[in-house]
This record gives C-alpha cells, sequence and structure tokens, in this order.
C-alpha cells in the first residue's frame, strides 16, 4: 500500500478541500497510487448494487490539453450567462464579495494551469439523465435522476477522500459539460449510453496541512422533524 498521511477519520472528512492552487505539477504520480483509490472509489452504494459506474483516468498531454481546453470554453460561456443575482452575469457574480473573489482566483488559476496535473479523472455512469428512460416521458422523473447521479457522486467522493489520504489533491468541476459530446470523442466514451459527472484534476499537494472550511450555520439547513 503506498504512504499515507497522519490524518484522523474525522480530520480527513473535514479537510479534503478544493484544491487548485497548491496543486503541485511537476511530481508525478504512480499508477498504484491511482489504482489504491479506484479500489476504494467501488466501496460506495449504488441502487441495487448495480455498480453502473466507469472511471477514466487521463494522463496523455494531449489528451489532456483537448479536455482543458474544453473546460476553458465552458468556463467562458458560464461566466457570461446571467446568475440567479438579477443583473448579474456569472463574471460579475464571482467577484462580488471577498469570499467569492478568493474562490475565482482560485478557479482562475486552475483554469490557467488544468492540463498539467498529472492525471485529470473522469467519474461516468451508463445512462443519461437528458435523455427520457421510457419513450412516454418528457424528462427523466426526478427518482431516475437521483438514481444516476446517486449511483457515482458518492464513489466519486470516496475517490477524492482516497487521494487525499495519500497526500494528493483533487477539485470536482463540471464546465467542460458544456461539451460533453465533444470530451467523450476525445476518449472513444459511448455517449449515448455513458454520462460524464465530473473531470477532477488530480495531483500531489504542495503542503498537507488543509483546514475545515467555514460553511453556512446549522440553524439555517438543518430540520429536526419539521422544516
Ligand atoms: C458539482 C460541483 C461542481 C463544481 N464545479 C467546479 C468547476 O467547474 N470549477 C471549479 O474550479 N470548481 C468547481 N467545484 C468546486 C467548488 O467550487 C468547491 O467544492 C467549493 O467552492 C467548496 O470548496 P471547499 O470545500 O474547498 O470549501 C465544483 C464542485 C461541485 C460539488
Amino acid at each position: 500500500m503506498s504512504e499515507h498521511l497522519p490524518l484522523g477519520l474525522d480530520e480527513l472528512l473535514t479537510t479534503t478541500r478544493a484544491v487548485r492552487r497548491r496543486l503541485d505539477f511537476s511530481r508525478p504520480i504512480d499508477r498504484k497510487v491511482i489504482d489504491e483509490c479506484l479500489e476504494i472509489a467501488v466501496q460506495a452504494p449504488t441502487p441495487s448494487n448495480l455498480q453502473n459506474w466507469h472511471f477514466v483516468v487521463v494522463t496523455e498531454l494531449e489528451k489532456k490539453k483537448a479536455l482543458a481546453d474544453l473546460y476553458r470554453r465552458g468556463r467562458e460561456l458560464y461566466l457570461s450567462l446571467p446568475s440567479a443575482e438579477p443583473g448579474m452575469t456569472y463574471r460579475e457574480w464571482a467577484v462580488s464579495t471577498p469570499a467569492r473573489q478568493k474562490v475565482e482566483q482560485s478557479a482562475l488559476y486552475l483554469n490557467k494551469h488544468f492540463e498539467e496535473a498529472p492525471v485529470l479523472f473522469i467519474p461516468c455512469v451508463t445512462g443519461r439523465t437528458d435523455s427520457p428512460a421510457k419513450p412516454k416521458d418528457t424528462v427523466p422523473s426526478v427518482l431516475t435522476q437521483s438514481a444516476q447521479w446517486g449511483s457515482i457522486a458518492p464513489a466519486a467522493w470516496n475517490f477524492m477522500l482516497a487521494a487525499r489520504a495519500r497526500g494528493l489533491g483533487t477539485c470536482w468541476t463540471s464546465l467542460h459539460l458544456y461539451f460533453e459530446r465533444e470530451a467523450a470523442e476525445i476518449i472513444g466514451i459511448p455517449y449515448d449510453e455513458v454520462m460524464q459527472i465530473s473531470l477532477i484534476p488530480v495531483a500531489y499537494t504542495l503542503g498537507v496541512d488543509f483546514k475545515a472550511a467555514p460553511r453556512a450555520p446549522m440553524t439555517e439547513i438543518v430540520h429536526w422533524d419539521t422544516w
């Protein structure tokens, strides 16, 4: 087994951050470390134990560059769209508070360096949520959507936790999905049957000390017995 950081379980769960600026692009990752993370990923649950997942590990520079370009195009598109805040595009929203500016600075850095991560990881699930499961449905039911996303998000997070335990940083990203079909062509993913969930850069971290992040107070989000 590869080397582990001396982290307690709660520490692992509370310090697995979205790492962007502290990714060490110069340090290679041994394939066996990724294999261990994948073995841990597939201990996650799936509905009826379907195990309807696939995992793409991209290490070839040309493919990483092509995916990074799709991500950058996706981010440009996203930033140009209207945000939930009236009169504000996402570009404006992203710098509208100090906390958002901090995330935006970090996101900009990753945007620039995306392909430099030694590994880009793409969790996938069989079946799509953007086409109806049965011909008479217009959109997949919430139940179907839940089953699809719920089939892969826990495994992807298991992978990210296992990576952190081994000194690797990750960041869940999704903006390449505006061009998911093009990404599928780069890798050879059968787009009509398999949906990509995210594009996750993986690299050793610069330093290993990460902290729990500030979050909204429990009183705003937890509902015991009644909403
Ligand atoms: C579904 C999802 C999509 C995300 N998409 C992106 C993305 O496209 N680009 C990016 O830099 N970060 C993305 N993130 C990372 C979030 O910005 C990050 O998880 C959040 O800011 C909390 O970070 P923290 O846990 O380090 O506090 C995404 C996270 C999730 C869960």
